[in-house]
Order: structure tokens, then C-alpha cells, then sequence
């Protein structure tokens, strides 16, 4: 049994979280923690640390998963440049696992946006539509950044430079380069993502939509079981699901 703990218990992937690893064979739970509770208190118990609490939570969890020696499992989207690079500071140190989005079906979206982007050419303009419940905080979603870091390097172009968020006023025409980004927020949507790309003549839509958090809950400890076995370094769940 691969003992875990779960930062971030009481929230929504916390919960999830803790019904799916209480179900799993492999796993069990050494300790979950929350707002006010203390990591440092449980962690020498755990071979791993999964953590859904919140981005600026997330540097702390790592720098103590580093002094322990124990693997981490990142959930937290939204970081600011200062909290990823405190995060990367940890790979020598302990193996992590980092995804903005731990379904498998997500992680097949990116590896078709790619292989869609590399086959269409920069004929094609691209657009990226995401949804999700109205209490989230971050936008866009984490998983649509990725989704327009796979395009942007498919066409060696710097994300952040390219990126047009939404569309208002008399913007003009659409530039070559850019991907649009719209991030709609509504309801319990448990996430959406849709990467568009439109030319003359034709458009190719590649969608997935989430309809519960287990999906997030079963790929984060899958990857926590894969993460235990690895040595030190950063690693995706392309990593996790083999789809380098
Ligand atoms: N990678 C993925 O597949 C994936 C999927 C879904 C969500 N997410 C991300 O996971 C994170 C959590 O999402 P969620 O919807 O579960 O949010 P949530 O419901 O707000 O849950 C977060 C929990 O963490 C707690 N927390 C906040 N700061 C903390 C700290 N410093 N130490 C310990 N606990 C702390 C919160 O307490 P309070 O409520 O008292 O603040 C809350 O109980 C977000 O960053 C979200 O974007 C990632």
C-alpha cells in the first residue's frame, strides 16, 4: 500500500479526491489536510503528497515535500512566474508530477491538438473556448494555457506573445499569429475545453467535456503511483500516460 496525503482535503477535488483514493487498492490515506491543519504534522507518514488546495499554497507543499524526501502530485492551477519558479526549484530534489488537467481524455486532447496543429499548417486560425462553474477563480483554465502552449509551440511562437484574450470593441481583422482565448464561467460546468481551427472553407473543433471531478481524482493518483516509482524530476501526465 502507497501511503498518501491530500492538501486541500475539504474542497471540491480534496473531496473527490479522498472518495476515489479510499476506494483504491493500492492506496491509503496517511493524512488529509485543509486550511489551518498542518502538513509538517503528517508528512513523515506519507510517501506522497497530492495537492488541489490553492496556487500560492503550492510552493510551501513542495519545499516541504523536498526536505521529506517525498514525492509531490501538483493539482493547483493559476501560479504566478515567482510560485513556478519555486516549483521547479524542487525537480532535483524530489520527482513531481504537474498537470493542469489529470483526465486522460484531457491529456489525449492535447496529444491531438498537437499532432492537429502540425498537420493543418499556419493556415489554420486558432481559437480556444473553455468553460467552467461559476466558483472558480483562475481564468483562463489552466488546461486552456496548455492547450495554447501546445499550439504556440507547434508554430515556434511565444505563448504569451500571441495570446488575444476575448474580443471587444473595434479590435480590427484577426492577425495571422494570435490565439484567441475565451474563458465563459457559469453553473457547476465541471470543465469544457474546445480548440478550434478555422480556415476558408473548413473548420476542425476538437472538444472534451468534464461531467465529474472523479475523472481528475482517478489521473491524479494514477500519477501519484507513477510518481513514487521515479527519480527526481518534473513530470507532466504525458509523462504519466506514456504519450511523450
Ligand atoms: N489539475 C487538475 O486536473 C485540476 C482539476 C480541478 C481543479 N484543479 C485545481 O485545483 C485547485 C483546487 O480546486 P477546487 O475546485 O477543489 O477548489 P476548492 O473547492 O476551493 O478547494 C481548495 C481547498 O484548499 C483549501 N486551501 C486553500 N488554501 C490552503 C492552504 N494554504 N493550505 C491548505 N488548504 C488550503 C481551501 O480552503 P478554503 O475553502 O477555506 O479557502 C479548500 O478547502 C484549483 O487550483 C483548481 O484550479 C485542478
Amino acid at each position: 500500500m502507497t501511503p498518501i496525503v491530500i492538501h486541500g482535503s475539504k474542497g471540491r477535488m480534496g473531496q473527490a479526491l479522498l472518495v476515489a483514493a479510499a476506494r483504491h487498492p493500492e492506496l491509503e490515506i496517511a493524512g488529509a489536510v485543509d486550511l489551518g491543519d498542518r502538513l509538517d504534522a503528517v508528512i513523515a507518514r506519507a510517501a506522497a503528497v497530492v495537492d488541489f488546495s490553492a496556487h500560492d499554497a503550492t510552493p510551501g507543499v513542495a519545499a516541504l515535500c523536498a526536505r521529506h524526501g517525498k514525492a509531490l502530485v501538483i493539482g493547483t492551477t493559476g501560479h504566478t512566474a515567482d510560485e513556478s519558479g519555486a516549483l521547479r526549484r524542487c525537480q532535483s530534489a524530489i520527482p513531481i508530477v504537474w498537470a493542469a488537467n489529470y483526465s486522460t481524455g484531457v491529456n489525449t486532447l492535447f496529444w491531438l491538438t498537437r499532432k492537429a496543429a502540425e498537420i493543418l499548417g499556419p493556415d489554420f486560425d486558432l481559437e480556444i473556448v473553455e468553460m467552467h462553474h461559476r466558483l472558480k477563480k483562475d481564468a483562463p483554465s489552466g488546461t486552456a494555457l496548455a492547450l495554447a502552449e501546445i499550439l504556440a509551440h507547434v508554430r515556434s511562437l511565444q505563448r504569451d506573445d500571441v495570446l488575444r484574450h476575448g474580443r471587444s470593441g473595434l479590435v480590427g481583422e484577426r492577425t495571422a499569429h494570435e490565439i484567441g482565448m475565451h474563458a465563459l464561467r457559469g453553473g457547476d460546468v465541471v470543465g469544457d475545453h474546445t480548440v478550434i481551427f478555422a480556415t476558408p472553407g473548413e473548420r476542425l473543433e476538437l472538444a472534451h467535456k468534464a461531467s465529474s471531478r472523479d475523472t481528475f481524482a482517478r489521473g491524479a493518483l494514477r500519477a501519484v503511483l507513477w510518481a513514487v516509482r521515479q527519480p527526481p524530476g518534473l513530470y507532466t501526465m504525458q509523462d504519466v500516460l506514456g504519450l511523450k
